[in-house]
This record gives C-alpha cells, sequence and structure tokens, in this order.
C-alpha cells in the first residue's frame, strides 16, 4: 500500500511540473481566433532554426496546400506530405473507424459471443496489474479520441475546442509516457511471441466458429501480444514523433516524416483498440471482469489459454 502512495506522489509532482511547463509556454500562436499560419511571419521556431533553409510565411503557406504531385517550388519530403496530409489521412481514419465497428458488428451478429461457464474463478491480473492497465488505457484512449478531433478539427469547425483537444493530447502525453512504461515492463515477458502463436494465428484464434476446442496461447494470445507491442513499442514512437512536433527542433524533412510516421501508426493504433475494446467487451462474456478484479473464469482459461492453464495445473 506504501508503494501505492508513494507513487502517486511522485505522480503528482510530475503533473503539476508538466502543468506549470504548459502554463509557461503556450503552444499554439492565435490571434483572434485565427491559427499558426494566418498570423505568424517567420518568428517560431521552425522558422529562427538555420537547418530550415527553404520555409514560407502567411501567404507562401495558404500556396502550399494546392501542392500536389509535381508541383514547382515542392522540396524533398514536402510534396508527398502535403498530399497525403491535406488529401488522404482524414479519410483513411474516417474509413478505419466507421469499417472496423461494422465488421465486428457483423462478427458479432454471425457468430456471436462465447460464453463460458461461471464457475470456479482463477486469479490471473495483480491488484498492481489492474491499476498500471487502466493509468496506461484511459491517457491512451484520451489521446486516440482528442487525435481524431484534430484529424478532422475543420468538419468540428475548428477553433476553441479543437485547440482545447491539442493541448490535451499534448498534456495526456505524459502521462501515457509514465503509465506505458510501467506496463511495458510488467506485461513484456509473456507478451513475447512463441512458436504457437503461428498456429493462433492459422485458426484466426478460433474466433470464426462457435465451437469449444482448446485454443494454443498461453497468457496472452497472439493477438493480445500484437495489441501488446503495438500499444507499447508503437506508443513510444507515438511519443517520439509527438514531441518532435511540438518542440520543433528538427529541421522540416524530419518533421515531415515524423508526422507521416504519427498518421500511419495512428491507423494501426486505433484500428487495434477498436478490436482491443471489442475482444474485451463484446466478444467473450464477462471477459472484462478480468481487468476489473483480476479473475478469469476456469473454462475461459482451459479453453482459450490452454497452455497457461497447464502450467498454472503444474505449478
Ligand atoms: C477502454 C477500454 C479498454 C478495455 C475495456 C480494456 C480491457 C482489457 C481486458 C479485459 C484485458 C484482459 C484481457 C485478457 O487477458 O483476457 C486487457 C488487457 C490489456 N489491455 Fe486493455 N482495455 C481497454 C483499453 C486499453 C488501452 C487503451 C490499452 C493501451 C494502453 C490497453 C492495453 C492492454 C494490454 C497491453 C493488455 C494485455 C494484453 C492483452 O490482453 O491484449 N487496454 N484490457
Ligand atoms: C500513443 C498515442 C499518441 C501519443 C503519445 C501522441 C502524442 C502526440 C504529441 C506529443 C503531439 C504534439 C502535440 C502538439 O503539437 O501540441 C501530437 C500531435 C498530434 N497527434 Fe498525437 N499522439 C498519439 C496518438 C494520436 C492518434 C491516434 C492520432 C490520430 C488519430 C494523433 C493525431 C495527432 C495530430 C493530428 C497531431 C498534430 C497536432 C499539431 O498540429 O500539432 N495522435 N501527438
Amino acid at each position: 500500500m506504501k508503494a501505492y502512495k508513494n507513487f502517486f506522489r511522485i505522480f503528482v509532482i510530475l503533473m503539476g511540473f508538466a502543468l506549470t511547463l504548459w502554463a509557461a509556454n503556450p503552444s499554439v500562436p492565435q490571434e483572434g481566433g485565427k491559427q499558426y499560419a494566418e498570423v505568424i511571419e517567420g518568428n517560431n521556431a521552425l522558422m529562427q532554426n538555420p537547418m530550415n533553409t527553404k520555409l514560407y510565411g502567411g501567404p507562401e503557406v495558404e500556396a502550399i496546400k494546392d501542392w500536389g504531385v509535381n508541383s514547382p517550388n515542392a522540396t524533398g519530403w514536402g510534396e508527398i506530405f502535403t498530399l497525403l496530409q491535406g488529401h488522404y489521412f482524414a479519410t483513411i481514419f474516417a474509413v478505419i473507424v466507421i469499417l472496423v465497428p461494422l465488421a465486428f458488428l457483423a462478427h458479432f451478429i454471425v457468430v456471436g459471443q462465447k460464453k463460458f461457464s461461471h464457475g470456479r474463478k482463477i486469479k490471473v491480473f495483480s491488484r498492481y496489474n489492474i491499476i498500471v492497465h487502466w493509468c496506461a488505457a484511459i491517457p491512451f484512449v484520451i489521446l486516440c479520441l482528442t487525435g481524431l478531433v484534430m484529424v478532422f478539427g475543420d468538419k468540428l469547425g475548428g477553433g476553441g475546442f479543437v485547440r482545447f483537444a491539442r493541448d490535451v493530447h499534448g498534456i495526456v502525453t505524459i502521462l501515457f509516457a509514465i503509465f506505458g512504461i510501467l506496463m511495458f515492463l510488467m506485461w513484456v515477458k509473456p507478451a513475447l511471441f512463441k512458436l504457437y502463436d503461428i498456429k493462433w494465428l492459422m485458426i484466426m484464434g478460433g474466433y470464426l466458429s462457435k465451437e469449444k476446442r482448446p485454443i494454443p496461447a498461453g497468457k496472452f494470445n497472439a493477438g493480445q501480444k500484437m495489441w501488446f507491442w503495438v500499444c507499447t513499442l508503437g506508443g513510444f514512437m507515438m511519443i517520439i514523433s509527438g514531441v518532435f512536433m511540438f518542440f520543433q527542433f528538427s529541421d522540416i524533412e524530419t518533421l515531415r516524416i515524423m508526422a507521416l510516421v504519427h498518421n500511419v501508426i495512428g491507423f494501426l493504433i486505433i484500428a487495434l483498440l477498436i478490436t482491443h475494446i471489442y475482444m474485451a467487451v463484446f466478444a467473450i462474456e464477462g471477459a472484462l471482469s478480468s481487468i476489473i478484479d483480476g479473475n478469469m473464469g476456469e473454462e475461459e482459461i482451459a479453453i482459450l489459454h490452454s497452455y497457461y492453464y497447464q502450467e498454472i495445473n503444474k505449478a
């Protein structure tokens, strides 16, 4: 208990420190509700950086919006970046946010929920596991939601709400950075891939049938392991690329690549987060309770995590 208290004390101090930094350094130059490109005249950090030889002020930024393939004056990654950022990223995010839930809705209707007996329960997650999971998960969900608000900023009317989402996105990154590392350390061992994970992938985890046959999986199955690596290593790459975008301390080429990376990993993260929530809340009846009280039904472990079940029984 004492360890938890100390842990939260450190956490509150860190948050206070972060908020002070934030207040001292407002992120978006703005004037009368207008942002960035319209109000700066070559005076932000990017433009002062001597590495950025080809950067423009207000009117030129407007012109860049029309860049496409083979545009005059385009340099390096500028063209591809402008094209993807201006015309494709938001559409791809929209397709993911609509199609992935629809696919799961179809699964729910056609295959349905897996149900297991509510008999004996076995403790699979400790209190520490549960606290760290939620302390990483809540900031992570906020990151995805505020990220989407920024992606669809123009459709949502732009302005104060989107700027607020952007600031929340930045602050919450600090929380995820702390608890994401703790989550990585606590689950990295059971998340290492094993040969039998190939078998799990070949039968799609048994999710396409209603049959109850033991599935080849340890404490985490191959799908859960994939989610672990995407949300931790992928999450850390999001932190790094986000930090580049926030502080803008690099040359413009690196910045463009970071923004591309942030979007592409963002696709994967949003698609797998929806999958993770579907699996936890809908695909298996009662699965959610394991990450609330730490217990999982014996039959569920015996079928869905059959190698883990053998391990527990040997011990
Ligand atoms: C908000 C909705 C969420 C719900 C309902 C939820 C629920 C769950 C449940 C029930 C488990 C245990 C799975 C099992 O072993 O059967 C779990 C595990 C896990 N959760 Fe979440 N979670 C949520 C969000 C997140 C987020 C945002 C992250 C990313 C930081 C995350 C990361 C993980 C990881 C890495 C595991 C262990 C590996 C796995 O089971 O996939 N969860 N979660
Ligand atoms: C682990 C997940 C994530 C982390 C740690 C993260 C972190 C960051 C950070 C630190 C920034 C710079 C903040 C700023 O400029 O004010 C940023 C910017 C941004 N993020 Fe994320 N992010 C994550 C997920 C996402 C997702 C899923 C999306 C899209 C759906 C997204 C979209 C954006 C966008 C559009 C920006 C640019 C904002 C700007 O114009 O400065 N992020 N992110």
